[in-house]
C-alpha cells in the first residue's frame, strides 16, 4: 500500500514526519518546503545561504546553517528524518565553468556526502535536483533513455551525481529519484538563474516599456517549468520511493517547446504590453533546442497535468507586481 506522505500514526500517539531539505532556503527548495508544511510535515533546512534568502523561509521551519558537503553536518541534519530532498547545488552553470574544482566540491562532492549520510542512517531515501544539463545538445525530444553528453562542468556533476545515486542502490541499499529539471521558472527565483531568470528580465523590461535585446534571433528554444509542477514531481518521487524503492531518473518538464521571442511575447500579452525586442549577438555555446518529454514522469508519478505557461506566467507576474502576496515572495 501507498504510505501516505501525512502525518504518522503511531497507535493514539500522531508523529510528525521530518523531511530534510537541502537547499531549502533556496528558489526551489523554499516551495518544497511550504508544500511540506502544508502537508503537516515537519521540515528541515541544511541551507549555507551562499544564494538562499532568510525571507523565502517559512519560520516553521527548522533551519541548521552548513556546508552539505561537511559529512557531520549533513549526518546530523538527516538524523530522524524519513527522507531527504537534496537540492544544494551551485545552480549556475557559468560558476561551474569558471570555479571548476570549488563547484564540483558542491555539486558532485555535496550530493556523495548526502547519499552517505543516507546509507549510514540504515538507508534514508533521497529525491535529488538533476538537470537537463545531462543531456547536453541533444536534438529533438530528450528522452530520459538519451546516451547523456553534458557540455559543461554543471552537467557533467549532475550526471555524477545520477550515478552515484545507481551505486547507492546497488552498493548501499539507498533509494533515490534523480529528476532532470528543464528550465524552471516561477516567484522567488533570482533574475540572474541562467534557467529562467530571463522571464524576470523581460517582464521588468516590458513593464517599464523598455526594449528587450535577445542572444541571436531569439529562435533557441527551452522547455519551461513552473515551480509548482516542479513540487509535485518532489513530493510524487518521495511517496513512490515509499512503494517501490529504486533508482529512478526522470524528466520535469512540459513537453512544450518555447522560443525566447515567443516568450517575449506571451509575457508582452500577458502584460498587455507590445514588447520592443531587438536582435543582439547570439551566445557562444548556446543551446539551440531543449525540450523534454514528460511522458516517463507522467506514467511513473501518475501526475498528468502541468502548469501553462500562460497560467504560470500569470502568476509570476502578479507576485513581481506585487498584485498578489504569494506566500513570502
Ligand atoms: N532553477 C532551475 O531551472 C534548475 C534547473 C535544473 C536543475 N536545478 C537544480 O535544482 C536545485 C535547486 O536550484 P534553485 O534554482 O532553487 O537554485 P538556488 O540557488 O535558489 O538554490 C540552491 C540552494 O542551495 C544552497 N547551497 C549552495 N551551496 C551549498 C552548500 N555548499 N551547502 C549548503 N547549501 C548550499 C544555496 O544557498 C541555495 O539556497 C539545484 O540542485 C539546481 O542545480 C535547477
Amino acid at each position: 500500500m501507498r504510505a501516505p506522505l501525512c502525518l504518522a500514526h503511531h497507535g493514539t500517539e500522531v508523529r510528525l514526519t521530518t523531511y530534510l531539505v537541502t537547499g531549502g532556503a533556496g528558489f526551489i527548495g523554499s516551495h518544497l518546503a511550504d508544500a511540506l508544511l502544508a502537508e503537516g510535515h515537519h521540515v528541515r533546512v541544511l541551507d549555507d545561504f551562499s544564494t538562499g534568502r532568510t525571507e523565502n523561509l517559512d519560520p516553521r521551519c527548522e533551519v541548521m546553517r552548513g556546508d552539505v558537503c561537511d559529512p557531520a553536518a549533513v549526518r546530523r541534519a538527516m538524523v530522524g528524518a524519513s527522507g531527504c530532498f537534496h537540492l544544494a547545488a551551485v545552480a549556475s552553470v557559468v560558476r561551474a565553468n569558471e570555479d571548476w574544482l570549488g563547484t564540483h566540491r558542491v555539486n558532485l562532492g555535496g550530493t556523495i556526502t548526502v547519499y552517505d549520510a543516507a546509507r549510514a542512517l540504515g538507508g534514508v531515501p533521497v529525491v535529488y535536483a538533476s538537470s537537463a544539463a545531462v543531456y547536453g545538445n541533444v536534438s529533438g525530444v530528450a528522452r530520459e533513455d538519451a546516451t547523456p553528453a553534458p557540455r559543461t562542468a554543471y552537467g557533467a556533476d549532475k550526471l555524477g551525481s545520477e550515478q552515484h545515486a545507481g551505486v547507492g542502490l546497488l552498493v548501499h541499499g539507498v533509494a533515490s529519484v534523480g529528476f532532470r529539471f528543464f528550465n524552471v521558472y516561477g516567484p522567488r527565483q533570482d533574475p540572474s538563474s541562467p534557467y529562467s531568470g530571463v522571464i524576470s528580465i523581460f517582464a521588468r523590461a516590458i513593464g517599464a516599456g523598455e526594449p528587450i535585446t535577445l542572444h541571436g534571433d531569439g529562435s533557441q528554444t527551452r522547455d519551461f517549468v513552473f515551480v509548482a509542477d516542479v513540487v509535485q514531481h518532489l513530493v510524487a518521487g518521495m511517496q513512490h520511493l515509499a512503494d517501490r524503492p529504486g533508482a529512478y531518473l526522470l524528466n520535469v518538464c512540459t513537453g512544450r517547446e518555447t522560443s525566447i521571442r515567443e516568450l517575449a511575447e506571451a509575457i508582452g500579452v500577458a502584460t498587455r504590453r507590445k514588447p520592443v525586442i531587438k536582435d543582439g549577438p547570439a551566445r557562444a555555446g548556446d543551446i539551440a533546442q531543449s525540450v523534454g518529454s514528460p511522458r516517463l514522469a507522467t506514467i511513473t508519478l501518475g501526475l498528468h497535468e502541468r502548469t501553462s505557461l500562460a497560467d504560470g506566467l500569470a502568476t509570476l507576474l502578479a507576485s513581481l507586481s506585487g498584485q498578489r502576496s504569494l506566500e513570502r515572495v
